[in-house]
């Protein structure tokens, strides 16, 4: 197993190339299931969310050329339509294939997911829409288990909660269904921004794209034809170069960016005393050496993502005051507390609500990585602690950040990936 030894108290200066998003990357990669014709997906990460989604599709028949950060998929020869609990428990978003699949077969076998380290993340809004679309659905060994023989029919849904991967997965299966879907309550990430646009440009007419109230003209059973397109920018990745170069005190660029995406943070990281210069695809950040304490929800895009409340939390033990940081939307995303304060950080829990009192100085000592997101939260603590931090069971930060150590080391950080 590998791990990071990571020496602290460095600057960092330079620029940073950030990759294609991984969340945007997992729907696009499920969508090609609906098409026709080999898709090419240029500016695809490497991590390994990605290879697991490929495998699976791989196992069900599909084929895939990599080549370099662009791929290749062809569903053509897919003829399996099980997805198993091999691949599915070691990725959540293996569900993503459950509504491109069910909509073009007529029936999909995916394993439930289980629980995951942040909270029990169920799929039950998933089940419940595809339910409301004329799919029968049955739960059997650890399997749901959906068949629609006669194909889905468009219909009216309301999402009780807002869910990214469940919009996704139904504007999938409503691309190749009969008649008109209606989403709301739809989730407006950029991701599922990305996700309709790109079906929109390749036969499935969809309004309201980027609101809250989706209309999904599905094709009756039509497969498309999808041209090339490029995954847009990772705004987690760029977020949290941006908490790298905040909490060194270091000026960054970052380069393949999109600001507009990343406007809750900027805003988060302005409050913090922070500015940026922004140009269309790159972001500056020109650092404070006081950093001021922050108030952060966590919530559903546009508001501030929950994907960066961990790399906040870290930023917020080197800012002079009491911060506060509210988890509205995963039960247990606190894991990397316990591991912070184990490096000196002054943070009280309770409940869904973190209260940090800084500034502290952090020192290096052994960390373990809990789930993607904690990771990072590590790593940016290494940077500032004093010492030498070695952060283990990082295969979680390998799921989603594209070469972070030599990233990282370009601009300065003393990072190493080491094996136990
Ligand atoms: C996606 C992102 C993840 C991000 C999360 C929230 C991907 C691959 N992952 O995860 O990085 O942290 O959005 O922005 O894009 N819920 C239910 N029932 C369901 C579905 C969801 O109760 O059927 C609840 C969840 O438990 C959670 C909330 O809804 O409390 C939001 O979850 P959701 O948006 O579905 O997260 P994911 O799509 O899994």
């Amino acid at each position: 197993m590998d791990y990071l030894k990571i020496n602290g108290i460095k600057s960092l200066s330079g620029e940073i190339q950030i990759s294609g998003a991984k969340n945007a990357s997992l729907p696009l990669i499920a969508m090609t299931i609906l098409a026709k014709n080999k898709v090419s997906i240029k500016n695809l990460p490497h991590v390994v969310d990605i290879n697991t989604l490929l495998k699976l599709l791989s196992n069900l028949g599909a084929s895939c050329e990599f080549n370099d950060h662009n791929i290749t998929v062809d569903t053509s020869s897919l003829n399996q339509t099980k997805a198993t609990y091999d691949i599915v428990k070691t990725m959540r978003a293996s569900i993503l294939v459950l509504g491109p699949i069910l909509t073009r077969f007529g029936h999909c076998e995916v394993s439930l997911p289980g629980g995951c380290a942040i909270g029990q993340r169920p799929i039950d809004l998933h089940l419940k829409a595809l339910e409301h679309m004329g799919a029968k659905i049955n739960i059997e060994a650890g399997y749901v288990q959906a068949t629609a023989p006669d194909g889905l029919k468009g219909c009216n849904i309301i999402f009780d909660k807002i869910t990214v991967t469940g919009t996704a997965n139904i504007v999938m299966a409503a691309a190749l269904a009969k008649g008109i879907t209606t989403i709301t309550n739809a989730a407006r990430e950029p991701e599922v921004v990305q996700l309709c646009e790109i079906l929109n440009k390749s036969g499935v007419s969809i309004e309201g794209i980027g609101t809250a109230v989706l209309t999904i003209h599905g094709t009756s059973g039509k497969l498309l034809d999808i041209d090339e397109f490029t995954i847009i920018p990772d705004r987690i990745e760029a977020g949290t170069y941006l908490c790298a170069g905040a909490i060194t005190n270091s000026e960054l660029t970052l380069k393949n960016v999109n600001a507009k995406h990343l406007g809750a943070v900027l805003a988060k990281l302005e409050e913090m005393g922070n500015s940026f210069t922004i140009t269309p695809d790159t972001i500056t950040l020109h650092p404070t050496a006081e950093l001021k304490p922050v108030r952060i929800i966590t919530q559903e895009y546009p508001a501030f993502p929950t994907d960066m409340q961990a790399q906040f939390l870290a930023l917020a033990t080197q800012a002079n005051g009491t911060s506060v940081v509210e988890e509205r939307l995963f039960e247990n995303r606190f894991m990397h507390v316990s591991e912070l304060q184990r490096m000196g950080a002054n943070i009280t829990l309770n409940g869904h609500v973190a209260t940090v009192n800084g500034k502290t100085k952090l020192s290096g000592t052994d960390v373990m990585a809990t789930d993607l997101r904690a990771s990072s939260a590590l790593v940016l603590a290494a940077l500032v602690a004093e010492g030498e931090t070695n952060i283990h069971r990082i295969y979680h930060l390998d799921r989603g950040y594209d070469n972070l150590e030599k990233k990282l080391e370009l601009v300065g950080a003393k990072i190493q990936r080491l094996k136990e």
